[in-house]
């Protein structure tokens, strides 16, 4: 085993960029850049209400979840064809690359689009096709979750499911996002139901805003085997010995609740709390266009905010690879070649 004593502070910005990780909580339509969202609306001649690029980025000024959603959807509004689905996820494969990601399981919203007519095909195959690409070319594992958005009805949400199944094959597992407050895990029920009995993943949002209810919401009644966020849990401390106690993967994306005002300075996020906790807290990027920053620039500025160590590099990359989707066969192999980057900075000094 690498003594990760021997590593020296600092060499560790180094090591968090280039050691192997997973990407667990990234909303594909949350990584569509300015840049990208002026050439699709040219492309596809969608008028967007902000004269350029920069008028654009200058209104990613958010207060809430809320505030942030309203842009998000409206940037969403660019994508029609099979090919905008690809590129946009094309350009985050190739920063994942970048960012040393091993493993990425994107979320999509098939609501955002099929409610502006777009065909659940376009959406499905273009993103599907971007993962196939992302295997052969980039050597990145990637999956999609479909999300429900918890705004809309259960009705609606089962109508997509149901919608969706022609191209069940291309994705792995179910999740829950939107507005949280006021929309509580119970309100899916059935349609959580449903996609269990089909045999797919299910994760959901739970205690990003919301309270700590939601998350034992997710757990117990949508019986979800990942929670997006969590970060609400450090509010009770049953459910934080729950979430130990089961090794319960959390999802947590320090700069998007930053951004989000969840915690108003960096400094005061509670990742290093909860890995002491004991918990299975996994670091992810979000919405990376709107959040200032992709994987890598979630790990580099929250470890100097909070003062983290290589053996709590170690601990997230690793749980990162635990708490994902992929083949164990897969996992094994992640495992050895994160070892292999930690030994390898170890050695050296
Ligand atoms: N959709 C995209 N990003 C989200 C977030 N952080 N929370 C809930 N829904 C989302
Ligand atoms: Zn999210």
């Amino acid at each position: 085993m690498f003594k990760v004593h021997a590593i020296p502070p600092d060499r560790l910005p180094e090591l968090l960029s280039v050691m192997p990780k997973a990407e667990l909580h990234i909303h594909i339509e949350g990584s569509l850049e300015p840049e990208l969202i002026f050439e699709l609306a040219q492309r596809n001649g969608v008028q967007l209400p902000y004269a350029d690029v920069a008028a654009l980025r200058s209104a990613y000024a958010f207060t809430n979840l809320q505030s942030f959603l309203d842009l998000y959807y409206a940037g969403a509004s660019v994508l029609l064809r099979e090919q905008d689905f690809y590129d946009m996820a094309w350009a985050y494969f190739e920063k994942a690359a970048a960012d040393h990601v091993l493993r990425a399981e994107l979320f999509f919203d098939p609501q955002t689009h099929t409610a502006r007519g777009v065909p659940t095909a376009a959406v499905i195959e273009g993103l599907s096709r971007a993962c196939r690409d992302a295997q052969s070319q980039l050597n990145i594992s990637a999956d999609l979750i479909l999300c429900f958005l918890r705004h809309l009805s259960e009705e609606e949400a089962l109508a997509t499911l149901e919608e969706a199944m022609p191209w069940r094959e291309h994705f792995i597992g179910v999740g829950l996002d939107s507005s949280e407050l006021g929309h509580p895990p119970e309100k899916f029920t059935r349609v959580f139901a449903r996609a269990r009995e089909l045999g797919f993943h299910c994760v959901a949002h739970a205690g990003e805003e919301g309270p700590p209810a939601y998350v034992w919401g997710a757990l117990d009644v949508l019986q979800v085997e990942r929670i997006d966020h969590g970060v609400q849990a450090i509010h009770d401390a049953a459910l934080m010995k729950r979430l130990a106690d089961s090794r319960m993967p959390l999802t947590v994306c320090p700069l998007s609740n930053l951004k989000l005002c969840v915690f108003k300075n960096l400094a005061d996020h509670n990742l290093g709390q909860m890995l002491d906790a004991g918990l299975c807290i996994t670091l992810n990027s979000d919405d990376p266009a709107y959040f200032g920053g992709y994987l890598n620039d979630n790990y580099l500025q929250t470890f100097a905010a909070l003062d983290l160590s290589a053996q709590q590099a170690y601990q997230l990359a690793a749980n990162s690879i635990e708490a994902s989707f992929a083949p164990e066969t897969d996992k094994r192999r992640w495992m050895h070649e994160l070892k292999a980057c930690f030994q390898g900075f170890a050695e050296q000094d």
